[in-house]
C-alpha cells in the first residue's frame, strides 16, 4: 500500500495568538492536498486553543510529554493529558529536545513507547550533527538513534519517523534531494533487516531541515521521502505550497 504523504508544521518556541489566527486563516484558505495528511505542532498553552480552531483537515500535535501518565514531574505533561484535550499526535525526540534538554536516546524511546500505549501518534525525531556527518557517523548514529525506539516498541503503524540533520535545521542549508534519499534508503534498509521488511515498507520518513516552499517539490518527489518537518517555513502562507509539495 502506499505510504500517504504526511507535513508538519513544527512552530517550536513561536507565535502568540495573534500570529496564530494568521496561521490558522492560511491553512483554513489553503486549499490543501486531500491526499497529504496534515500535522502542526503547536506549543503546549495553545495546544487547546489551535485544537478547537484548527480546520477539520489539520491536526494538532504536542512538542514534547512525559513518559509518566501524573505525578511530581514539575513543568511536564502527560499523554494523558493531551489525549484528554483531544490531542492525538507528539513530537519526540526532536534535536533541540537531544541538545539543548539533555534528552538521551534512552529517553526519547521511553517517551515514544509510553505515549504509544497510551493511543498516541508520534513523529519521531532522529538524524546527525555536522561533526557527526563529517567524520562518515550519518548512519551509525541514525540506525542507533532507531534501534533504541525498536528496543522499546513492537508496533510502528502509529510512528512517523522525521529524519532531520541537525545541520540542516534553520540554517537555510537543505540537504539535497540524492544526500536526502540516500538516507532514506539506508534506513528503511536497516528497518527492513532489522525490524522487520513490513515496517521498511509501511513506515513514513519525513525530511526536516530548511524545508521551503522552492525546495520542497524536489525532496518530495524522492521515492524514500514521504513527507516534511517543518521548522520556519510553517510559520508562513508558504507552508500551504509544502503541503501541497506532492500532486
Ligand atoms: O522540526 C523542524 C525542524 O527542526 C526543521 O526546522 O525548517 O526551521 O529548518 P527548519
Amino acid at each position: 500500500m502506499a505510504r500517504k504523504f504526511v507535513v508538519g508544521g513544527n512552530w517550536k518556541m513561536n507565535g502568540n495568538k495573534e500570529q496564530i489566527g494568521q496561521i490558522l486563516n492560511f491553512l483554513k484558505e489553503g486549499p490543501l492536498n486531500a491526499d497529504t495528511e496534515v500535522i502542526v505542532g503547536v506549543p503546549a498553552v495553545y495546544l487547546e486553543h489551535v485544537k478547537n480552531n484548527a480546520p477539520a483537515n489539520v491536526q494538532v500535535a504536542a512538542q514534547n510529554c512525559y513518559k509518566a501518565d501524573k505525578g511530581a514531574f514539575t513543568g511536564e505533561i502527560s499523554p494523558l493529558m493531551l489525549k484528554d484535550i483531544g490531542v492525538n499526535w507528539v513530537i519526540l525526540g526532536h534535536s533541540e529536545r537531544r541538545q539543548i534538554f539533555g534528552e538521551t536516546d534512552e529517553l526519547v524511546a521511553d517517551k515514544i513507547a509510553f505515549a504509544l500505549q497510551n493511543g498516541l501518534k508520534v513523529i519521531a525525531c532522529i538524524g546527525e550533527t555536522l561533526e557527526e556527518r563529517e567524520a562518515g557517523q550519518t548512519e551509525t548514529v541514525i540506525f542507533r538513534q532507531t534501534k533504541a525506539i525498536a528496543d522499546k516498541i513492537k508496533d510502528w503503524s502509529n510512528v512517523v519517523i522525521a529524519y532531520e540533520p541537525v545541520w540542516a535545521i534553520g540554517t537555510g542549508k537543505t540537504a539535497t534531494p540524492e544526500q536526502a534519499q540516500e538516507v532514506h534508503k539506508a534506513l528503511r534498509g536497516y528497518i527492513s533487516s532489522n525490524i522487520s521488511p513490513d515496517v521498511a515498507n509501511s513506515v513514513r520518513i519525513q525530511y526536516g531541515g530548511s524545508v521551503t516552499g522552492a525546495n520542497c517539490k524536489e525532496l518530495g518527489s524522492q521515492p524514500d521521502i514521504d513527507g516534511f518537518l517543518v521548522g520556519g517555513a510553517s510559520l508562513k502562507p508558504e507552508f500551504v505550497n509544502i503541503v501541497n509539495a506532492k500532486q
